[in-house]
């Protein structure tokens, strides 16, 4: 099968990428209490895969999936997910979004494709949560990607999810003391009536 673009770059960046600790985003860092006891978790785009870990070490059933097998590879083989119940697989995920009302969480991270919002929707379960963070349009800091088209618009996330029940929101913009608080990035945790 033909290896696209976004494949051979991604595999590019993560055949140098060097192994290190990997943590959780802060969006399921500072609302994990709001996660079920058990059930199925999705991570889209997981990269080197810190949130589908520590979904898993909560004691989810947990898929992660990404479009490079070079990182998919590597996280099959690492020792920091021994155990875990994790399934990883090479995926694109525009191609392949996930089966409709699969799962009881999604979370991605440092991933904007808006055409998959609908269809992230449409996977999650009845009461199922959305956990999303990632690069605003408006920011204080350099990083992230370049092009807005990648990052979000002022209070993008909440209209994305506004048929949803937020149940947590953060975006700070460029407001007040610009080198306190949380920058460059927005935040939602939201549940599917
Ligand atoms: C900036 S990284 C973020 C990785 C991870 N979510 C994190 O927070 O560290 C973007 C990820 O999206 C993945 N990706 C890009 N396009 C994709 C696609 N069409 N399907 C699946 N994964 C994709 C890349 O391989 C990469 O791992």
């Amino acid at each position: 099968m033909k290896i696209s673009d976004t494949q051979k770059k991604w595999d590019a960046i993560y055949q140098k990428a060097v192994d290190g600790e990997h943590s959780a985003v802060r969006v399921l860092l500072e609302n994990q209490h709001l996660l079920p006891d058990a059930g199925t978790a999705l991570e889209l785009a997981c990269g080197m895969a810190a949130n589908a870990r520590f979904l898993a070490q909560r004691g989810l059933s947990t898929t992660a999936w990404d479009i490079s097998e070079v990182v998919i590879e590597r996280l099959q083989a690492s020792p920091a997910m021994k155990g875990l119940a994790i399934t990883f697989e090479g995926r694109d995920i525009v191609q392949q979004p996930p089966e409709a009302a699969s799962y009881d969480v999604i979370v991605v991270s440092y991933f904007l494709d808006r055409s998959l919002i609908p269809l992230i929707k449409r996977a999650l379960k009845p009461s199922g949560l959305i956990f999303y963070q990632t690069f605003t349009q408006t920011y204080v800091n350099e990083g992230g990607p370049r092009s807005r088209d990648f990052r979000l618009a002022d209070n993008e996330l909440l209209q994305l999810f506004g048929d949803y029940q937020v149940l947590a929101y953060r975006e700070e913009g460029r407001v007040g003391e610009l080198q306190q608080g949380y920058r460059d990035e927005a935040w939602i945790v939201a549940q599917k009536p």
